[in-house]
């Protein structure tokens, strides 16, 4: 008969969870802050961003803040808040955060750089047909009374070849949902990349133009990428093809594009992005593409679906409470990366839950000597240790029997440029 096993006592935590206080701004997904309160944190939520006093004044406290794009958190605010642990950007970019003074304070900045690629894959296969059978135009045409059946110039997509130009996350989702729908896929990286399906890598960029029906564009903004589009690469483009930007305005000369499209060389195109974007609801945008009838225009909404923000949601607090947690930065845009395991460690069948010191230091030589002096000198048994540096800090991990932990915390608070210690246990 095996006797049952005794219920493990619930583990002190070195800071009760409902104390740390998480401060979410502009209306984050509600499914964040479900997360965050099932796992029994502190929730404060504020529908929009804040600025000035009132921003200053609601970070005191905080020991986690959530922003979106609205917020911006200049070295001033970060200053205001002596408790803050890490930031979400419940977003793509980081832009409106001052990463730099965050890492110098040893604290992570976590974003969510793909939990849209669905929404523009979706909506770039969407314009791919639109395009080809001028739904659009045939729409608007119709709301003003114009009953246009004409077959003219509409054509299936089924057996087209699409021209993919970067392969990363959006370009091979839309890679696999055009091929699905019988279309021949081509595509040009500036890297090898695995060919999903039956698509094919392309020597170059030219080449991929010469072939394709319609070329979509799904590369970053950098220098390489800076009118990557231009006239020379249009005159390279076959009679009668699209263009679809759903992926930086930078990317493609629109008045090149523009006087393509007049010549009634370039068909149509599908425009998400632009060079220069109106800063909010109200602003006037103009652009030399405006008022043809074979371009579409939507206003970078790419990314736009209640599903992406949702998904942002449970990815950016994912990366919070892991890091509140346990200590990991894996996902961080500023701090070194280190993904640590759980606080466990089997003696044969019995397993104990470590004690974890966390320690940030400004990366100068001899930090990581002090500290190893200083277990030396305590004899401290430790069982795990992790270190990662960037040139601004390092991280180094150590896990510790829970006897060590208290006199290990102390001391580590001591050693010179360090810049944070917290103790998870
Ligand atoms: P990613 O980083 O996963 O993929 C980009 C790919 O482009 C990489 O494979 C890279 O090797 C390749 N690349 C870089 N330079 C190149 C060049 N000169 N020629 C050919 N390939 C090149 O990026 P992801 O997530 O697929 O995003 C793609 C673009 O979509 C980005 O510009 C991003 O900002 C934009 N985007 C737009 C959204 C919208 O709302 N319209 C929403 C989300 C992303």
């Amino acid at each position: 008969m095996t006797a049952t096993a005794a219920k493990p006592k619930p583990v002190p935590t070195s800071f009760p969870k409902e104390r740390i206080k998480i401060l979410l701004l502009e209306g984050v997904h509600k499914r964040g802050e479900d997360i965050l309160r099932a796992e029994g944190f502190h929730v404060e939520t504020h529908a929009k961003a804040l600025e000035g006093d009132a921003l200053l004044r609601a970070v005191a406290d905080a020991h986690v803040l959530g922003i979106r794009s609205k917020t911006t958190v200049t070295r001033e605010v970060l200053a205001a808040a002596p408790r803050l642990l890490t930031i979400g950007c419940f977003c793509i970019g980081t832009n409106q955060v001052d990463t730099r003074e965050a890492c110098g304070r040893g604290v992570p900045v976590f974003n969510s750089p793909f939990s849209n690629t669905r929404s523009v894959a979706e909506l770039t296969v969407a314009e791919v047909i639109a395009l080809h059978r001028g739904l659009v135009d045939k729409s608007v045409g119709l709301h003003r009374g114009d009953w246009d059946k004409s077959a003219s110039g509409a054509h299936e997509i089924r057996g087209r070849t699409i021209g993919i130009v970067g392969y990363g996350h959006i370009g091979s989702q839309v890679s696999v949902l055009a091929e699905a729908m019988g279309m021949r896929v081509l595509f040009h990286d500036v890297t090898p990349k695995l060919a999903l399906g039956n698509a094919r890598q392309v020597r170059s960029l030219g080449e991929l133009l010469a072939e394709s029906d319609v070329v979509t564009l799904h590369v970053p903004a950098t220098k390489q990428t800076e009118n990557l589009i231009g006239r020379a690469q249009i005159a390279q483009m076959r009679p009668g093809a699209f263009l679809i930007n759903n992926a930086r305005g930078s990317v493609v000369d629109l008045d090149a594009l523009a006087d393509s499209l007049r010549a009634g060389r370039v068909a149509g195109a599908a425009l998400d992005v632009f060079p220069v974007e109106p800063a909010g609801k109200g602003d006037i945008f103009a652009s030399p593409v405006q008022g043809m009838k074979n371009v579409i225009l939507t206003p970078h909404i790419g990314g736009s679906t209640e599903e992406a923000q949702e998904s942002i949601a449970v990815d950016v607090v994912g990366k919070l409470a892991r890091f509140v947690n346990n200590g990991s930065t894996t996902g961080a845009v500023n701090v070194p990366e280190v993904d640590l395991p759980e606080q466990v460690r089997s003696d044969g069948e019995i397993e104990h839950r470590t004690h974890r010191i966390l320690h940030f230091h400004r990366n100068v030589p001899g930090v990581l000597g002090h500290i190893n002096a200083i277990t030396a000198e305590l004899g401290v048994n430790v069982n795990a240790q992790y270190l990662r540096t960037n040139e601004q800090i390092g991280y180094v991990v150590l896990d510790v029997d829970p006897s060590d932990a208290p006199s290990l915390d102390d001391r580590l608070r001591t050693v010179p440029d360090t810049v944070r210690v917290r103790a998870l246990w």
